[in-house]
């Protein structure tokens, strides 16, 4: 099996690809622009294995990909490159508008060009995954989940931009009969996620004792996954998913944002207790603007059709998330010293309000 993935030096890429090549034998191949979120230790563990092959490219250059699926020649891809911060997106859209609509673009032709020069038998078995977000359904009321046919609504430029790519996906599938599927995620957590993303900030600043920020009064709510049930859930939806349809996934692990912070507190308090207690470090700030309050996602279409089941709950997933940054400082404190610190982004200053 050939697999070619975009973003796999990401958070969930690199998390594909490590499952991908470590326990599934596939041949991967790996494209990935290595922007700010990309980082080739993330793929440590499966530094030398002969199955992985890393391609530093940039999915909007054409040429590259289609030159790419010439000589790889792969049976299924795994589009997962994109700029994914809602945050950055609020201060600088431009960066996701070229990723993830014009790269998804590019990467959508070069798949078709390709596929449709392949051999009946291949091509009726190729399939290409498109993975996206709940964020594209918008926002949601106390009730209620997300199914795969609620409409989309998105509210920050990286949800729009994400909705844009899926339309395409969309309409690459019933205009050329490209056999694309789309699967739709809820928030992921676990090893090797970039520092600026709320798990592992206030995992981060509590242990280096510095404020832990909240947004608003912390009741939004997330529906938390851990991101190896995600890779799980991908590989399956990519092989066994029906082309032209969409797959929610998520781990019906809905949390408010203070009480996953409470729990972060609660497992350092046990595991590292010479500082504790870390709640004593929760800081309430200026709310993000165009906040969603809730995302539930109802993955019932993915566990009745493909058998799929997360195995971790909130509780296991974010303790072992929390182990494996007290274990891994190799891996973040390059990260927190040169790439990113800790400081709030995404607020909009009244002048810039307006974009210009
Ligand atoms: N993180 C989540 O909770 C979540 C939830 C649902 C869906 N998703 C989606 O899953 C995918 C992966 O998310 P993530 O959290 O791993 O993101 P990430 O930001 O950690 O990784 C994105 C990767 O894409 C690469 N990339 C960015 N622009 C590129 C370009 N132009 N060409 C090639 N590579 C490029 C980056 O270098 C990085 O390695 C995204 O499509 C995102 O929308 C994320």
């Amino acid at each position: 099996m050939r697999v070619l993935v975009t973003g796999g030096a990401g958070f969930i890429g690199s998390a594909l690809v490590r499952y991908l090549v470590g326990e599934v034998g596939a041949e991967v191949l790996n494209i990935d622009k290595l922007t700010y979120a990309g980082n080739l230790e993330s793929l440590k563990p499966i530094a030398n294995a002969p199955n992985h092959r890393f391609l530093k490219a940039d999915i909007c250059d054409r040429a590259s990909m289609v030159e790419a699926f010439e000589t790889f020649q792969p049976d299924y891809v795994m589009h997962l490159a994109a700029e994914s911060h809602v945050d950055r997106s609020i201060t600088g859209a431009a960066d996701f508008m070229q990723t993830n609509i014009i790269g998804s673009f590019s990467l959508l032709e070069a798949a078709r060009d390709y596929w449709s020069r392949l051999p009946e038998e291949r091509k009726q078995k190729f399939r290409m995954l498109h993975v996206s977000t709940d964020e594209v359904y918008g926002s949601l009321g106390d009730d209620g989940l997300f199914e795969e046919t609620t409409a989309y609504d998105p509210s920050s430029p990286y949800s729009a931009s994400k909705a844009a790519s899926d339309h395409l996906a969309t309409a690459w599938h019933r205009t050329y009969g490209l056999p694309i599927v789309i699967s739709n995620c809820s928030n992921n957590y676990g090893p090797f996620h970039f520092p600026e993303k709320l798990i592992p900030l206030i995992i981060l600043n509590a242990l280096d004792g510095k404020p832990l920020p909240v947004y608003g009064a912390g009741a939004n709510i997330r529906d938390w996954l851990y991101v190896e049930d995600h890779a799980k859930a991908l590989w399956l939806i990519v092989r066994q998913g029906r082309a032209g349809e969409k797959y929610n996934v998520g781990g019906r692990n809905e949390r408010r944002n203070i009480d996953v912070v409470k729990r972060i507190c609660e497992i350092l308090d046990d595991l590292r207790p010479a500082a504790a207690p870390y709640d004593r470090l929760i800081t309430f700030v200026t709310d993000r603007p165009g906040h969603d309050a809730r995302y539930a996602i109802d993955a019932t279409k993915l566990e009745t059709e493909l058998g799929w089941k997360a195995e971790q709950t909130f509780d296991t997933g974010i303790r072992k998330t929390v182990e494996w940054y007290l274990s891994n400082a190799w891996w973040w404190k390059p990260l927190r010293e040169k790439v990113y610190s800790g400081q709030r982004l995404g607020v909009l200053k009244p002048e810039t309000a307006s974009g210009l």
